[in-house]
């Protein structure tokens, strides 16, 4: 790819997604390009990028930003998140008068749907009729992510990554041809899954009328995004959550710019952020 395609597509892609590539990644954007020369016939990744530059609101282009979406997930990642829920954050949001209180909750960069999953099984373990009180929206830039968490059917290698046993036979339902696991359809049915751009203001607004949310997993993504655009995704993300809600970021992603909106909450040494 030549040095002016390549700059020309990674200010594309940040208009897109926010998603910065800096310039000794080019290796990164030939690889991840190239599987769609082929499917699209077009002959080389120059020429890719010409034709997304003559048309970038193409179903091309829409599949090339996706390609460039990193959806490495597991389920129960980093496990504190979920022990969060269940031992300080459902209780607190369960406590007292709001005893039988629905709690909604999003998922905002959800992959493949691990995420979503895992919170709607830690939610049926620890809220009584979990599936009548606890909805989750997830959702994802990558539509290819999307329509597989949609699907909700896992191969023996991703729940091996992360479900413990014991939930994998309560929640799972194994189809013995294909060696996959289904969610069982308690847990499917609390979660709703749809695209959505988190720089997008239009998008957030169709989420936005989904809320308002109790909690938020933002987790892992802001580390693509530059300084700038990880306050207006927060601020965004802000403007979609209750007052006292808790926002779950990756253990190493801090809210930037208005940190006055977040208080921080230690648990088991990691932070965990509240709307104030
Ligand atoms: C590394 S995965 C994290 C998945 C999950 N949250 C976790 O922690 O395991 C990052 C996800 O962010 C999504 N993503 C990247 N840019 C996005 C954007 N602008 N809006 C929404 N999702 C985005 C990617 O498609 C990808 O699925």
């Amino acid at each position: 790819m030549r040095d002016v395609e390549f700059s020309w597509f990674t200010d594309f892609l940040e208009r897109k997604s926010g998603i910065i590539i800096n310039a000794d990644k080019k290796y990164l954007v030939q690889s991840r390009l190239k599987p769609l020369l082929r499917t699209h016939t077009v002959p080389d990744l120059n020429d890719l990028v010409m034709r997304i530059k003559r048309q970038e609101s193409s179903p091309l282009a829409e599949q090339v930003v996706d390609a460039m979406t990193t959806n490495e997930t597991l389920f129960f990642r980093d496990q504190y998140p979920y022990e969060a829920l269940e031992t300080l954050i459902f209780p607190e949001l369960t406590h007292g008068k709001n005893s039988h209180r629905s709690i909604n909750i999003w998922s905002a960069a959800a992959s493949r749907g691990q995420e979503a999953y895992s919170i709607a099984i830690a939610a049926s373990e620890s809220i009584p009729q979990a599936n009548k009180r606890v909805k989750i929206l997830g959702t994802d830039l990558s539509k290819e992510a999307i329509s597989y968490a949609q699907k909700a059917v896992y191969s023996q290698v991703e729940v091996q990554r992360g479900m413990p046993v014991t939930r994998l036979i309560r929640f799972f339902e194994k189809d013995e041809k294909g060696n996959t696991w289904h969610v069982s359809e308690g847990v499917k049915r609390m979660v709703k899954f749809q695209t959505g751009n988190l720089t997008d203001d239009r998008a957030m607004m169709l989420v936005r009328s989904h809320g308002p949310f109790d909690i938020v997993f933002l987790r892992n993504v802001l580390i693509y995004f530059s300084i700038e655009e990880r306050k207006n995704v927060l601020d965004r993300v802000a403007r979609t959550m209750n007052k006292g809600g808790y926002l779950i970021t990756g253990a190493a992603e801090l809210p930037t710019g208005n940190t006055s909106k977040w208080e921080h909450v230690l648990f088991k040494g990691k932070r965990l952020w509240k709307l104030v």
